[in-house]
């Protein structure tokens, strides 16, 4: 085996900006050879990491992209299906088209299957780990979101799935992130956190980080929220 194949590798989906760079930038950190994968070209390269264009609900790009993060690194040690649609609104139900609640369905969920899909045989043969990125949206709502609610609900549910069926070579987990900001945030949205602050990119690269190492190993088929504990607070008024 060539000497560079010998170190983990992790893919990351999503990882151009906000919690996905961040996580792709640790776990670089962490010593693992990282590629991201993002349909956003401009905002992949800036990253200066390895960048793969990739549509995670197209199953042409995502078979592609798996078979070049194989090419480059003879090995895939870590898969992280955090591409997403972040944006929950979607209108209200009665106005909601067929093709918005599709499209949010078919990143959120379907390109976390697909990739999941076409990276499990190698992840099987170096006892790898998948960490989704849902959201305490899967948990509790705002109205007018049931496309993204129901796509990330239905990632929790994937997690447990996969989790029974890859196992026990694979370890699959869940990270549900409350509110993380990717730009400044009012003092009021920091203040009504039980931590006393909105959460950032590197709190959920921390957590995937840990799930994924092998320091996780009783880690499998679970959902992690990390909310600064707002999915913990009565809210009646
Ligand atoms: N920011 C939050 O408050 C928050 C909270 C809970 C969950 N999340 C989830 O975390 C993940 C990352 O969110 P973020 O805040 O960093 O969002 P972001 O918009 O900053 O990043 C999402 C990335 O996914 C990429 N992407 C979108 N569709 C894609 C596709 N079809 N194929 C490949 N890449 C695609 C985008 O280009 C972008 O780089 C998302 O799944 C989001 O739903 C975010």
């Amino acid at each position: 085996m060539p000497r560079e194949y010998s170190q983990k590798a992790a893919l990351v989906t999503g990882g151009a900006q906000g919690i996905g760079r961040a996580t792709a930038a640790l776990l670089a950190e962490r010593g693992y050879r990282v590629a991201i994968a993002d349909r956003d070209a401009a905002a992949g390269r800036k990253t200066g990491m390895t960048f793969i264009r990739c549509d995670v609900s197209r199953e042409p790009s995502v078979r592609a992209c798996v078979r070049r993060v194989l090419k480059r690194f003879g090995r895939l040690d870590a898969l992280v299906n955090n591409a997403g649609i972040a944006s929950p609104g979607g209108g209200p139900v009665e106005k909601l088209r067929l093709t918005e609640w599709n499209r949010r369905i078919g990143v959120n969920l379907t390109g976390a299957f697909l990739m999941t899909k076409h990276a499990a045989p190698h992840l099987r043969r170096v006892r790898g780990a998948i960490v989704n990125i849902a959201s305490t949206r899967a948990l509790q709502s705002e109205p007018d979101t049931e496309a993204y609610a129901a796509s990330k609900g239905g990632l929790v549910a994937l997690t447990h799935a996969l989790a029974l069926s890859l196992g026990p070579q694979v370890r699959v987990n869940c990270v549900s992130p409350g509110w993380i900001a990717h730009a400044p945030v009012k003092k009021r949205d920091h203040a009504q956190h039980p931590v006393g602050r909105v959460g950032r990119g590197e709190d959920v690269a921390e957590l995937v980080a840990f799930l994924l190492s092998d320091a996780a190993g009783f880690a499998t088929g679970q959902n992690y929220v990390l909310d600064g504990g707002m999915t913990r607070k009565m809210i009646y008024v």
